[in-house]
């Protein structure tokens, strides 16, 4: 299952008190998610939201095989926190106290999806989160679109050195034969990375044109920026907002929000640097060693 990362500072930062109500905006496998429900009890709420609906559904099963009883405090849907406002409004679920952002892919995508999120892994290009509701999957990127546009994602959202020549070498390879798999597309990059630099790469060399497609496939970073907009204005004074992210661009939007929403007057910044795991976290869980998180609070 997947670990949750940061935990202690989650909690530290979201200071969840006995029968106060909280957002979990990516629920996942429940991991923050339940510990936050302990914390809140006996009569404190959690609005879970999941984009991914496979996802959403084994989970929901798993947590009622466990404990049917879960569900009096625990609301799950099934969206993305894109949508928030209009959650909140559905379920009426005020006050909030404080609303908790864990980034990215669980471990369930790499691990038992089948849609491509590993490059260990020979599974079809999709990267889709919610392939019910969102028609582009890498395939479609990958294979349709035009190599200066795959060059700028590549740039934009892996910030990858190669983009030029991964891009140029996707473009001749597909012009013979679709490129159909992870690893179809990692054989393209391996060939695109000169060898002396692949040997010192610290991370696989796939590893930011997956993340490229990833965010491209899932408007991750849209996504992200366009929630920050809004959230202070429509949660309650006190509420915390915490985010934890993955890598420097996700980092990057969510430290410009919490700066815009605090000249406005909307909220107060509670790290002045972004939290980091300790030594001890990144040894027993080696994917949280990127992990970054911020908190703010409303004023
Ligand atoms: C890092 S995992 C969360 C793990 C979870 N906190 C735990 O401890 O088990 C991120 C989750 O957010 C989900 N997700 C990504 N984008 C989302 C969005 N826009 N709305 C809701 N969930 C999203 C992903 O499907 C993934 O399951």
């Amino acid at each position: 299952m997947h670990l949750p990362v940061l935990q202690k500072e989650v909690i530290r930062y979201l200071e969840p008190k006995s029968n106060e109500n909280f957002i979990d905006a990516t629920f996942g496998e429940g991991g923050h998610g339940l510990k936050i429900l302990e914390v809140i009890k006996p009569q404190g709420k959690l609005l879970g939201i999941e984009i991914d609906p496979e996802l959403y559904e084994i989970t929901k099963k798993r947590l009622e095989q466990e404990n049917p009883r879960i569900f009096e405090r625990l609301i799950l849907v099934n969206d993305s926190y894109l949508n928030l406002p209009k959650i909140i409004e559905e379920y009426q679920f005020r006050p909030v106290h404080g609303v908790l952002f864990d980034l990215g892919m669980s471990l369930w995508h790499i691990k038992e999806s089948k849609r491509g999120f590993s490059f260990q892994r020979d599974e079809p290009l999709d990267m889709r989160f919610n392939p019910q509701a969102n028609r582009l999957t890498a395939f479609e990127i990958v294979n349709y679109w035009e190599k200066e546009k795959i060059e700028k994602i590549l740039r934009e959202f892996g910030e990858e050195r190669f983009a030029k020549k991964i891009a140029e070498n996707i473009e001749e390879t597909r012009r013979i034969k679709p490129i159909r798999t992870t690893f179809d597309l990692i054989k393209i990059i391996q060939e695109s990375i000169p060898s002396a630099v692949q040997r010192k790469l610290k991370i696989h060399p796939a590893t930011r044109t997956f993340q490229a497609f990833r965010i491209a496939v899932n408007r991750e970073l849209s996504t992200l920026e366009e929630t920050l907009s809004f959230l202070p204005k429509i949660l309650d004074k006190g509420a915390k907002i915490v985010v934890i992210s993955f890598h420097s661009l996700e980092d990057r939007i969510v430290k410009k929000k919490f700066l815009e929403a605090k000249e406005k007057g909307l909220l107060k910044i509670l790290t002045k640097k972004p939290v980091v795991p300790a030594k001890e976290e990144i040894i027993l869980n080696p994917s949280s060693r990127s992990a970054k998180l911020r908190a703010a609070q409303i004023i």
